[in-house]
């Protein structure tokens, strides 16, 4: 079970698989990334005055579910404000002598990258407000009654911190951030765009519509579409003397259990629970959690966000609720009360 969850095609966590094709497929400047219109406006603006200013710039909180591009954007914000990008994560700062270590270390308008920041810990939060505001870091000599603070100034530099879970963020931590983004799903249109760069980088042929192809199934999520192309595209060399046309993509994701609509078997089953064993709903997540085998968090985290945006689940404060064209795509009879007015 463990064994196939890791395995799943569609899921947009990273893996180690993904690395080296996400460092090549990775883009570089602003101009390049995709998508997320409003974002790479107010990005601009923000930075192009700071440069005018000669100023760092403030500091920034990119938040949304996995692979939307969160990593990617804050290294485009490093490499068009032309200064060093240093990456860290939440879990990675145990001690508050890291922090100090990695801050002091820092040069004048360099970013600092914190990956999974709602992982931070109270006492290193702590550290890290004034760091923030003052550009400044408390440290505690010596114990005891002899022990004493010291007060180390640091360059300006600019937190970047990234979250799929903007919930789990403190108030002050949140707070402190002058820019705050949440990214969100990408339309299929812009999918296919990603899916002909990436071809165009790998060298991979695609035939007419098969982007289209891809694009449909690939969950809104440029790593799972990068992910299937690279799929896909071993299919074709085996069956299809590597041309990807959007029936060699179709055949393989069918193959692969992805439906359509990008849904794999552990979509549809969590949807079927709902609606065969619960009436629809609304139902729990942590009974939820348990009738599919998965942890509450995956759920929330990794299958609710795209199954709520394509309107398949509604949350309500008393739960999961599937909804009509959840009930139509898994070929089963919408019950005379469940209309979409509800929704
Ligand atoms: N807007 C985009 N245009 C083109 N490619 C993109 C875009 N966003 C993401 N990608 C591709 O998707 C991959 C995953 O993106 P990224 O690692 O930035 O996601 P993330 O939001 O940081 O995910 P996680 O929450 O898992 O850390 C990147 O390597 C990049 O190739
Ligand atoms: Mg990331």
């Amino acid at each position: 079970m463990t064994q196939q969850k890791e395995d799943r095609l569609i899921s947009p966590r990273g893996k180690n698989e993904d690395n080296e094709l996400e460092q090549t497929l990775r883009p570089r400047q602003l101009s390049d990334f995709v998508g997320q219109e409003k974002i790479k406006r107010n990005l601009e603006i923000f930075m192009t005055a700071a440069q005018k200013r000669n100023e760092p710039i403030e500091h920034v909180l990119l938040y949304g579910p996995p692979g939307l591009g969160k990593t990617t954007l804050a290294y485009i914000i490093a490499h068009e404000m032309g200064v060093n990008i240093k990456v860290t994560s939440g879990p990675a700062i145990e001690k508050a002598g890291d922090l100090a270590a990695i801050l002091t270390n820092l040069g004048e308008g360099d970013v600092l990258f914190v990956d999974e920041i709602h992982r931070l810990s109270k006492i290193i939060e702590e550290v890290l407000y004034p760091a923030m505001e003052e550009y400044a870091i408390d440290i505690v000599i010596g114990k005891g009654p002899s022990a004493r603070t010291l007060r180390l100034d640091l360059s300006k530099f600019t937190i970047i911190g990234a979250t799929t879970r903007i919930g789990l963020l403190s108030s002050p931590l949140r707070d402190r951030f002058g820019n705050i983004y949440r990214l969100d799903f990408y339309d299929n249109g812009e999918i296919e765009k990603i899916i002909k760069r990436s071809a165009r980088i790998l060298k991979i042929e695609l035939a007419k519509d098969a982007a289209e192809a891809i694009a449909q199934r690939a969950r809104k999520t440029p790593r799972v579409a990068n992910r299937i192309l690279k799929r896909v595209r071993d299919y074709a060399q085996v069956k299809a003397d590597g041309i990807i046309t959007p029936e060699v993509a179709r055949e393989s994701l069918a193959q692969l259990e992805v439906d359509e609509l990008g849904l794999d078997e552990t979509d549809r089953k969590l949807l079927d629970i709902i609606i065969s064993k619960f009436n629809g709903g609304p139902v729990g997540v942590g009974t939820l959690a348990t009738a599919t085998v998965e942890e509450i968090e995956t759920i929330e985290e990794i299958y609710e966000p795209f199954l709520m945006q394509i309107g398949f689940l509604h949350r309500t404060p008393r739960g999961r609720m599937a909804t009509p064209a959840a009930y139509k795509h898994l070929g089963k009879k919408v019950p005379s009360n469940l209309t979409d007015k509800l929704f």
